[in-house]
């Protein structure tokens, strides 16, 4: 299984203890300083400035910041997280027989997710995802989630999930889901 497989090896950055030593995880707050982060995309770089807070204040959003330890922990990269539903209809077929019919099932969204420019392509927006799928497989024992979802900014974002594994939704191109199992499957500590 060839998707799987590709995500394992993401895994194993999470396990690295060099970037397990220099990089932290954790919410974003007002101590950290969001008005520097730059990844290229205006509307994610917006979003993190102007909006990543209130949305965490109104319960619309839980975000986390990648912090460099080695670099006065400035940011290196976010993430969000919401609760989200999907309708039957957008599921493929093949996936879907194998589920209840409800009229909804429960996902996770996967909001957001960028990296700094000055740490792009070392593998941290792997680690980022990797962390964000094993908050969501996480939260999923507590409130049901069938699957994590994100709705693509563009194509180089979407090219970036689906070699990950990543699925594509019935007629949109640009949203995608991986099943709750198959995260469960990674093994993620
Ligand atoms: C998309 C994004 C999150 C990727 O972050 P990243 O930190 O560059 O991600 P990674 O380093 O894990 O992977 C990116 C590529 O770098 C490669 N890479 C990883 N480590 C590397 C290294 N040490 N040396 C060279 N290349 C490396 C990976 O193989 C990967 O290539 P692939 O996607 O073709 O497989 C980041 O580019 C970003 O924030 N972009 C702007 C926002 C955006 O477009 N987001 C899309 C989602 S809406």
């Amino acid at each position: 299984m060839r998707r799987l497989s590709d995500l394992r090896e993401q895994v194993s950055k999470l396990e690295d203890a060099e970037i397990g030593a220099r990089f932290t995880v954790e919410p974003l707050g007002t101590k950290h300083n969001r008005a520097a982060f730059a990844c290229g995309d205006q509307a994610l770089d917006e979003y993190f400035k102007t909006q990543a807070s209130q949305d965490i204040r109104k319960n619309v959003a839980a975000v986390f910041v990648l912090l460099d330890n080695a670099q006065d922990k400035i940011v290196a990269g976010y993430f969000a997280l919401s609760a989200w539903a999907v309708l039957p209809s957008e599921l493929p077929k093949e996936v879907l027989k194998k589920l209840p019919r409800y009229e909804r099932l429960p996902a996770t969204l996967l909001g957001r997710l960028a990296v700094s420019k000055n740490y792009q392509k070392q593998g941290l927006g792997g680690l980022l995802l990797m962390k964000a799928l094993q908050q969501s497989l996480a939260q999923s024992r507590e409130i049901g989630s069938t699957f994590v979802v994100i709705h693509s900014k563009n194509e180089r974002g979407r090219t970036f999930y689906e070699k990950r594994g990543f699925l594509r939704l019935v007629d949109q191109p640009n949203s995608l889901f991986l099943p709750m199992a198959t995260i469960e499957q990674l093994d993620l500590k």
